[in-house]
């Protein structure tokens, strides 16, 4: 069974080439033991899983979006399929799980086969803040996703547990059981449960580390008195709880529970307390929903984000834009290591298209964009009121302005310096101090 899957792997493998796949597949090789084999087992299952989505939805994205890009006539067309209503809808079997949402927010879609519990969430809250789930100890998701940052990590690019530095940077993780897609512009990559396999597997670059050394990292968990009960009571009906397998569901479980929305904003929005917000902050919020700034276009809805999935989802789109940043050398270009979804589709008009992600905590996530090269708010700002990133010399030298595959939506604009104060306002009024301090996310490690 185990070859069979390694076989389709290796296909799957091919099929997208190296670069697209973010695991490289370096241990195929029987014998390693049965938690080498299942790991392996499931990341082939992921990539089997991706070879089949890609041929249905892979490659239609881009096509759909080339028409809210480069045509202003659909300028008035929110991209965000977002429905705020509706909290009623059914969660999957064998879920006792209490959504806590706030106000506005609709429930998030969960996966049949991991259904949310309160045991789930724990375990996986121990799993992520714990070291001993990489390869050589040394680092686990919190390293690269810190609470007080809203799980952002504050580097331009974060570095690996073995030294190796990312190609882009660490993004916050509040309300990602919301998103379409996942990271900054994988089309495929549309559930946690696929998703979490990366950082934990993957080689380009190592992350956690963990490939080559499962056996070693399981016999770590499985030794650990704790461990022996948070494994069974999150998967009460499995015999041998501790696998790889568990481990990704209780991961994701406890990044869906990540759940952000107390912020000043909502406070005035949905809680109706007026003076939650700034005369500033209220002028920033106008500018930033106004045709003139075209924000919302691309961070929109309730979490401000490019599109987002949740129970009532009929329709789910992929958004990516391309907001301007390079244009190398006149063609459009984008750095070689980060095409954006290029790297995926191969399609030229999809270069520099990324996922225009949530702005919600927006302020404590800097530095910005995929590749972390904008530092400040107000530099974001002014990227946008030039409509695109000029770069005058060295290796990205190009005028982004003027790049062809930039979207529509960033015409560029004028702007005074108390609009651009009052955006800013605007935008760290997304902040939720109930989000970076909530105990439920918190380490459990430390005290
Ligand atoms: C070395 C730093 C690092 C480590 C360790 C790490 N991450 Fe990440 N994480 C990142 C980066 C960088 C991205 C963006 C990746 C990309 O776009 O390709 C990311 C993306 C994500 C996302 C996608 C969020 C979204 O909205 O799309 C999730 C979820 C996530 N990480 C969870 C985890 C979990 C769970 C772990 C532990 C198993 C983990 N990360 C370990 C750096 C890290
Ligand atoms: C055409 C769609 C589009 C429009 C319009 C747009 N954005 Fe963006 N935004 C994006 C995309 C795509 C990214 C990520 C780009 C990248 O990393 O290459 C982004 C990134 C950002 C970031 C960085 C977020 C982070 O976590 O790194 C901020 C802040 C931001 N946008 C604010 C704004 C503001 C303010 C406006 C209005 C002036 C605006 N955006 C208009 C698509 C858009």
């Amino acid at each position: 069974m185990t070859l069979i899957a390694e076989l389709f792997a290796l296909a799957a493998l091919l099929y997208f080439g190296n670069r697209a796949a973010p695991i490289v597949w370096r241990n195929i090789e029987l014998g390693r033991g049965r938690i080498s084999l299942l790991g392996t087992a499931i990341v082939a299952g992921v990539l089997v899983w991706s070879m089949g989505m890609a041929s249905s939805s892979l490659f239609s994205p881009s096509d759909e979006h080339a028409d809210h890009a480069h045509d202003h006539d659909h300028g008035h067309e929110a991209i965000s399929t977002t429905k705020l209503s509706s909290q009623d809808a059914a969660q999957p079997e064998g879920s006792d799980y209490e959504w806590a949402l706030p106000q506005g927010f609709p429930l998030p879609r969960v996966p049949a086969d991991n259904p949310m519990t309160a045991a789930k969430v724990e375990l996986g809250r121990y799993l992520f803040y714990d070291e001993r789930l990489s390869g050589n100890g040394t680092q686990s998701c919190g390293s690269c996703h810190l609470q007080s940052l809203a799980f952002a990590d504050g580097h331009q690019l974060p570095t690996g547990s073995t030294g190796e530095m990312h190609m882009r940077n660490s993004p916050g993780l509040a309300n990602v059981a919301y998103n379409a897609t996942l990271t900054w512009a994988n089309p495929i990559l549309d559930e946690l449960e696929k998703q979490i396999v990366v950082p934990m597997f993957g080689e380009l670059p190592i992350e956690l580390g963990i490939t080559g050394y499962e056996a070693e990292v399981f016999e770590r968990l499985t030794e650990d008195a704790r461990y022996q009960e948070l494994f069974p009571a999150a998967f009460p009906d499995d015999d041998d709880p501790f696998s790889i397998g568990n481990t990704v569901k209780a991961l994701a479980s406890f990044i869906r529970s990540m759940i952000s929305g107390n912020s000043s904003y909502d406070q005035y929005v949905y809680a109706g307390d007026k003076s939650a917000l700034s005369e500033s902050a209220r002028r920033g919020m106008n500018l930033f929903l106004s045709e003139r700034f075209e924000c919302h276009h691309c961070h929109g809805g309730f979490n401000f984000s490019g599109s987002t999935v949740h129970q009532n989802s009929t329709f789910v789109e992929k958004v990516f834009q391309n907001n301007g940043l390079y244009n190398i050398g006149s063609t459009g270009a984008y750095p070689q290591v980060n095409p954006g979804l290029h790297e995926f589709t191969r399609n030229e008009d999809d270069m520099g298209r990324f996922r225009p992600p949530s702005l919600r905590n927006v302020e404590l996530t800097a530095p910005y964009m995929h590749d972390g090269s904008i530092a400040t708010l107000e530099e974001v700002i002014q990227h946008y009121a030039d409509g695109g990133r000029f770069i005058e010399d060295g290796e990205h030298a190009g005028d982004g302005r003027q790049s062809p595959y930039k979207s529509g939506f960033v015409p560029g604009f004028e702007i005074t310096n108390q609009e651009a104060n009052d955006l800013v306002n605007f935008l760290k009024s997304l902040t939720d101090e109930q989000f970076i301090s909530d105990s439920r996310y918190s380490d459990p490690f430390v005290d």
